[in-house]
């Protein structure tokens, strides 16, 4: 069926049909596309241009047609244009000419933006309740190996030491920003398009306060033409969606390296690795892999958006159908991955000694020796220069920071004092980054206690 063909001699080519027909993805609208149906029938009701024993006909008729739609056979020999189409059609063989009034003064420009709204609107509700979730298991594990240490990194080459617990804060941190992102792309999601027409607007007195009320949206768009011409909420979240994928493609990264045998910090849980057709021995970090490789396709999604959108004259074109399956995709990706990495988080193990291992053989901590020589008087640079020299003299002679004791310390240059041999001890000179935001431990403590307090704060 069409919602147009009036002013046709003939009917669609067979190949545009296929070729233009959008039915097999935009289906998933469904659900959405009725409610936002009976909350038209009953505002066309509101008005008098339905009485209301029409709109409850209509509304009844749409209920059964959601009944239906679980059916087997729902769309057989179906040729909708696309899902609003197959919905009206139905509509009409159970309500007969009472059908054709349901589109007054409205389009399927309006129609497929506030769909596409609600529909968004469930999902990001969806993602930023898992997204709660992977957040409170990051701070779980923040609290299962509260003085475990390990080398953090520039460049790949160890740096500082720092607490794992602190590490797995700075994951946390870039998933409360990421959350705060989606809760936006929300707010700008919640907006009620109908009563917008075509791109020019409604000549009926259609209440359009009231319809946003119904659908529980936030407030009323403000421009018809803006309407039939906007897909930025959905630009929003695939942003949002792209920045949470980022990161977690980075904690993907880091703990395939981390879960090494080169590294060898981490245990995976066997339920999250794959083995090998041909090689016995191996363990696979798969999921991490696979949710670095879905990065990849959300990141596409939003470059194929913003690609579709950036040179459409005002108003709608029908370009715009192309912004479903990006969405409908990079939806998918992000809820899977998210469910993926919390699962990973909870079954991983910290086997404590290695990283510890790596962060004392190292010279992680020089910078924790050349302040201490700063705080004891010693200008910085010169304090640098020094332990520079202490580090040169090590690696010529084959010495680890343990090594050395309180005397040759002394001995190798007097601006040294015995005390600072503590501090070759990498757990040591961390207890001194007690500023907010720093490794020291009980500053770590207390930003998880901080962290867990703003994640009882979130609206879920
Ligand atoms: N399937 C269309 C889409 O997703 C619905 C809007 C059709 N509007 C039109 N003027 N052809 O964009």
């Amino acid at each position: 069926m069409k919602l147009w063909g009036g002013r046709f001699e003939e009917g669609p080519d067979k190949t545009f049909e296929e070729f233009s027909g959008s039915l097999h993805f935009d289906r998933r609208l469904l659900r959405v596309d009725i409610r936002g149906s009976q909350a038209y029938a009953e505002g066309l009701a509101r008005v008098g241009i339905l009485t209301e024993a029409e709109a409850a006909t209509l509304v009844r008729a749409f209920d059964e047609i959601l009944e239906e739609s679980h059916d087997a056979g729902f769309e057989k020999d179906a040729r909708d244009e696309d899902v609003h189409t197959l919905v009206i059609r139905k509509l009409k063989e159970k309500t007969g000419e009472l059908a054709d009034k349901i589109h007054t003064g409205r389009s399927r420009n309006e129609q497929v933006s506030l769909d596409t709204r609600l529909w968004l609107r469930g999902t990001i509700d969806h993602a930023l309740h898992l997204l709660y979730g992977l957040m409170q298991s990051l701070l779980e594990a923040a609290r299962r190996n509260p003085g475990a240490v390990v080398p953090g990194y520039t460049h790949l080459r160890r740096a500082q030491a720092v607490l794992w617990s602190h590490y797995l804060l700075a994951y946390f941190e870039m998933f409360f920003r990421d959350y705060d992102r989606l809760l936006n792309a929300r707010r700008r999601t919640n907006i009620m398009p109908l009563g917008s027409g075509a791109l020019a607007g409604s000549g009926f007195p259609i209440d359009r306060e009231a319809l946003a009320r119904a659908l529980e949206f936030q407030d009323i768009t403000r421009n018809s033409m803006d309407v039939s011409a906007d897909r930025d909420f959905v630009l929003d979240f695939l942003f949002a969606a792209s920045t949470t994928l980022l990161h977690l493609s980075r904690l993907a990264e880091d703990w395939i390296l981390y879960s090494s045998d080169e590294f060898g910090w981490l245990e995976l849980g066997d339920g999250v690795t794959s083995g090998s057709s041909l090689m016995p021995q191996k363990k696979n970090p798969d999921s991490l892999e696979l949710i670095r490789g879905k990065s990849g396709r959300v990141f596409g999604a939003l470059a194929s958006l913003f690609v579709t959108m950036k040179g459409l004259p005002m108003t709608y074109n029908r370009d715009m159908q192309e912004d479903k399956e990006p969405l409908f995709d990079a939806a998918h990706q992000l809820t899977g991955c998210l469910k993926m990495a919390q699962v990973v988080v909870e079954s991983t193990k910290l086997k404590q000694e290695r990283p510890a291992q790596a962060a004392a053989e190292s010279w992680t901590v020089a910078t924790d020796l050349a302040e201490a020589l700063s705080r004891a008087g010693v200008p910085f640079h010169q304090a640098h220069k020094l332990v520079g020299q202490l580090v040169r003299r090590s690696i010529e002679t084959n010495r680890q920071p343990a090594d050395w004791t309180a005397s040759e310390l002394t001995a190798f240059d007097s601006r040294f004092t015995g005390g600072m041999i503590t501090l070759m001890n990498p757990a040591e000179g961390m207890k001194t980054r007690t500023a907010p935001g720093g490794t020291a431990p009980e500053t770590v403590a207390a930003a998880i206690e901080e962290a867990q307090r703003r994640l009882d704060h979130l609206r879920l």
